[in-house]
């Protein structure tokens, strides 16, 4: 085996512009993310145009700035890792077509990477001792999965959401009570002002699968909740509403899946995607962990939403695995796990 493998990493499927430099799948050199939330801000949501058109002006800079970082220079470079999917299409090909034209200038082996085993993957890069299997929940603004991770890069999808992702609901949630985009970071820091008591907002069960989710539920009680309050003429505590919410997705997102572990008679638990950053979900998993004695993993908040170490992660096992990409590699907006 190869002694040191250096992995260059990019990451372009949604907001976020970066490129990273992981050696051996744990060791994170540099991690540069250039972040287009502030433009997008403006529209309340991610406008697909922009976000490629962004990740084009700054793809260059962001690798360059990434080697440098970690000291290396392409001819350290064992392999180079890109995000092919899921994602928005355009964006992702603005990754994909850097990470193919740095490799066919090079030679550097290409290796591309699913968004989300990147996700799962952050969580090796803090924890060095981690290794599968465990059940890992992935919460972000487009996905939201209770995942068996088998072993490195296979997985087994145990559950998932059956309309909105949690990401999702926390940001349509807070563009509700008008606090803007990304809802998620603005609804954790209002809900510590709030009571999560305050207001009873439903706990979605799935008939036919205990470990699916759903979610347009509890967002429409939140919508149904502020227009009756605006037609009654009471005024809406927005921090009461923001904790309520927040408890309800926290208590499914942590039933579901602990009940998982136990079910399946694992003792390891991993979080990743954005939501994983969420402060009272991650204090529940934590509580509610150690009273059943599983085990708890959580990257930083860095490292749950997007970047590119993550990408890096993934990508050294896929490459110790033999997988390469040629240059036919596309873009795949809908990749599946
Ligand atoms: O993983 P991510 O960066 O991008 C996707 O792959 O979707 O996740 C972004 C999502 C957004 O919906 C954002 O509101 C949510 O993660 N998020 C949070 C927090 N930070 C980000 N949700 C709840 N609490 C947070 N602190
Ligand atoms: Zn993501």
């Amino acid at each position: 085996m190869e002694e040191n493998v250096t992995i260059l990493a990019i990451e372009s499927s949604c907001d976020e512009t970066a490129a990273a430099v992981v050696r051996n799948g744990r060791d994170v050199l540099s991690n540069v993310i250039s972040s287009q939330i502030a433009l997008h801000t403006l529209y309340g949501g991610v406008v697909p145009e922009i976000a490629s058109r962004k990740h084009i002006e700054k793809i260059n800079q962001v690798i360059e700035q990434a080697l440098q970082e970690a000291g290396v220079t392409l001819q350290d470079i064992t392999a180079i890792a890109v995000t092919y999917g899921p994602g928005l299409v355009g964006a992702l090909l603005v990754g994909v077509s850097e990470a193919k034209a740095i490799s066919f200038a090079t030679g550097i082996p290409l290796v591309g990477v699913h968004h989300i085993s990147g996700h799962i993957s952050a969580n090796y890069i803090e924890h060095k001792e981690l290794e599968p299997p465990f059940v890992c929940l992935v919460a972000s603004g487009g996905h939201s999965h209770l995942v068996i991770v088998r072993d490195y890069g296979v997985y087994e999808i145990i559950g998932r959401t059956r309309d909105d992702a949690a990401g999702e609901a926390f940001d349509k949630v807070a563009r509700a009570i008008g606090l803007g985009y990304p809802g998620g970071p603005k609804i954790d820091k209002l809900a510590r002002e709030g009571n999560p008591d305050a207001i009873v907002f439903p706990r979605a069960k799935v008939a036919e699968n205990k470990y699916d989710f759903s979610f347009s539920g509890l967002k429409s009680a939140v919508l149904n909740y502020l227009n009756g309050c605006q037609m009654k003429g009471e005024e809406v505590c927005q921090a009461d509403v923001a904790a309520s919410f927040q408890k309800a997705v926290v208590d499914v997102l942590v039933e579901h899946s602990l009940h998982a572990v136990k079910a399946f008679g694992y003792d390891k638990f991993a979080i990743a995607g954005g939501v994983a950053s969420n402060s009272a979900l991650r204090g529940a998993f934590e509580t509610e962990c150690q009273k059943r004695g599983i085990a708890f993993y959580h990257p930083s908040p860095i490292l749950c939403t997007d970047n590119a170490a993550m990408i890096g992660a993934a990508g050294y096992y896929e490459y110790l695995k033999g997988v390469r990409h040629g240059y036919d590699l596309n873009a795949v907006p809908n990749l599946q796990l």
